[in-house]
């Protein structure tokens, strides 16, 4: 049966463009002193937890968080649906498709929580801060325990707790969004560790639902960042990857300070880590200081994911971008020029409302003069809220299918002549482990994240190896391990 419903108002307030872009000026507090309540820290004790995540790294990382806050409160994990007290649906709301599989799975799970209505069921992420999925969930899919925010996750002891004992389905969304919350527990696995530098985004692309459903820029204090990199380099880890939806805006909302992101990336060359990412970039806060900066190496790797999203600029108005294709293609020139070896990937964005095929063209053709090693391509999705979903959309689905599937073979093109000049060349390696289909063989990233399949044995799994480039195809390199000490150019 439908839990009953509270009146939510008071703890949702809808995504509103007018409301969002006056936001802002309020002051950014820190917190230093998150604590899990005495009573919660024995809750989970013999109880087992899953976390489904959908979406992008910052959401991955969301789950290492609350993954965190349920093993501190003593929960265990489990893969296994039918063992799982709490399963949660960490969503995004990026695109139709990436809804699609949410609400698929909430059919999916409801026979479950027939069987067992002792299982907390509760959704969290970029689709929860979404009047309309908050509506849709109360209306169709009552069974469903728990719906808290993306600046809610903090409160995760607190509102499992609630949702074991009430009657109604909890529902915690905040738009708050000045504060930043730095002791929280984390569970990182693996040899890659994620490090959010920035949360939110105040770019406003007409497309994007990211500026309503992650709030407002705001930057960690440059000390914290560098801590816990500092921290996970002590606990081994081999690779970071530093993340915001536009890390070039990095610090820009200190009022008490002039530190850049170019600035964080120095400081951060300095620590003992050796492989040191970022994501994601904007075009048009890219700055020349952080180009000499990356042109320094080290642990700073040659690679750059700059999304261009179009390469029209009368498209890139449209959509708010605030840059030019020439700015693009100069910005990207001036990159390779200090990294002659870099691999640039992007995001492109087709079918955009008015897309004509020459604008389509332009895209195409700005494909070509950068030579991107990889990019993620989409077809534009219209996003209830933001204004792009209010113009009008005149290219026919077909059309947007015919462009993607031209736009994927330029695309493949130069990711098979990228990775083809590379053969015979020896690069370095982070080895992961076994590859996805054949446990014979091992997989592992260059310092340009692309993907190399290798033999060897598991013992170097975790570690930095040498490999000679055998036969490179479109999606993978294949190598041979080559030993060690090879000096390396
Ligand atoms: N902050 C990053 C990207 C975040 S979203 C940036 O600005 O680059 C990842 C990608 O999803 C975007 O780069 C864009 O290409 C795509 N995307 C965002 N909204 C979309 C929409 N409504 N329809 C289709 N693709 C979209
Ligand atoms: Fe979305 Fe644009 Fe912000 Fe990226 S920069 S998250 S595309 S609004
Ligand atoms: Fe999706 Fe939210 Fe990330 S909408 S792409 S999970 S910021």
């Amino acid at each position: 049966m439908a839990k009953e419903t509270k009146d939510f108002s008071k703890y949702f307030q809808p995504p509103s463009l007018t409301d969002a872009k006056k936001r802002g000026k309020e002051e950014i507090s820190v917190h230093y002193d998150f604590t899990i309540p005495e009573d919660m820290l024995v809750f989970g004790a013999n109880k087992f937890y899953m976390i489904r995540t959908y979406g992008c790294q910052m959401n991955e990382h969301d789950t290492e968080v609350m993954k965190g806050l349920l093993e501190t409160m003593g929960y265990s994990s489990t893969e296994d649906k039918l063992q799982a007290d709490v399963i949660l649906l960490n969503t995004c709301a990026i695109r139709e498709n990436a809804e699609d599989k949410v609400f698929g799975e909430l059919g999916h799970l409801k026979a479950l929580k027939a069987e067992k209505p002792g299982l907390v069921l509760g959704v969290c992420g970029c689709m929860s801060q979404e009047e309309a999925v908050v509506n849709r969930i109360m209306q169709k899919h009552g069974f469903v325990d728990l719906i808290f925010g993306t600046h809610n996750i903090h409160r995760l002891p607190s509102l499992l707790k609630e949702a074991y004992f009430s009657k109604e389905m909890v529902i915690e969304v905040w738009s708050k969004e000045g504060d930043i919350i730095e002791n929280l527990p984390k569970k990182r696995e693996g040899i890659r560790a994620w490090v959010n530098i920035m949360y939110g985004c105040d770019k406003f692309c007409t497309y994007c639902i990211v500026p309503f459903t992650r709030g407002k820029e705001r930057s960690r204090r440059p000390q914290d960042v560098l801590a816990e990199v500092r921290d996970l380099a002590r606990q081994g880890f081999k690779e970071i990857t530093l993340l915001g939806q536009n890390v070039n805006a990095y610090g820009k909302d200190f009022e008490d300070l002039i530190y850049s992101f170019a600035d964080l990336m120095e400081d951060i060359s300095k620590i003992d880590v050796p492989r040191i990412r970022f994501t994601t970039s904007h075009p048009r806060d890219f700055d020349d200081r952080l180009i000499e900066v990356l042109g320094k190496r080290g642990n700073l790797v040659e690679h750059i994911h700059l999304p261009v999203q179009s390469g029209s600029t009368e498209v890139l108005k449209i959509m708010n971008r605030k840059y030019t294709r020439e700015h693009y293609l100069t910005l990207a020139a001036k990159i390779r020029q200090t990294i002659p070896d870099v691999v640039l990937t992007t995001d492109i964005i087709v079918g955009f409302p008015g897309e004509t095929d020459e604008q389509f063209e332009e895209t195409i053709s700005l494909v070509k003069e950068v030579g991107f090693d990889f990019a993620f391509s989409f077809i534009y999705s219209p996003r209830e809220g933001t204004p792009a979903a209010a113009m009008e959309d005149n290219v026919p689905m077909e059309l947007k299918k015919q462009r993607l599937y031209r736009l994927n073979e330029a695309i493949n093109e130069f990711s098979k002549m990228s990775n083809e000049k590379l053969r015979g060349e020896i690069v370095e390696v982070l080895v992961e482990g076994e590859s996805k289909n054949n446990p014979e063989v091992l997989s592992g990233r260059t310092r340009t994240n692309k993907m190399i399949h290798f033999v060897g044995s598991m013992e170097i799994v975790g570690k930095l190896v040498h490999v000679k480039i055998t036969e490179p195809q479109t999606w993978v390199l294949k190598g041979e391990i080559v030993p060690e000490p090879i000096a390396l150019a």
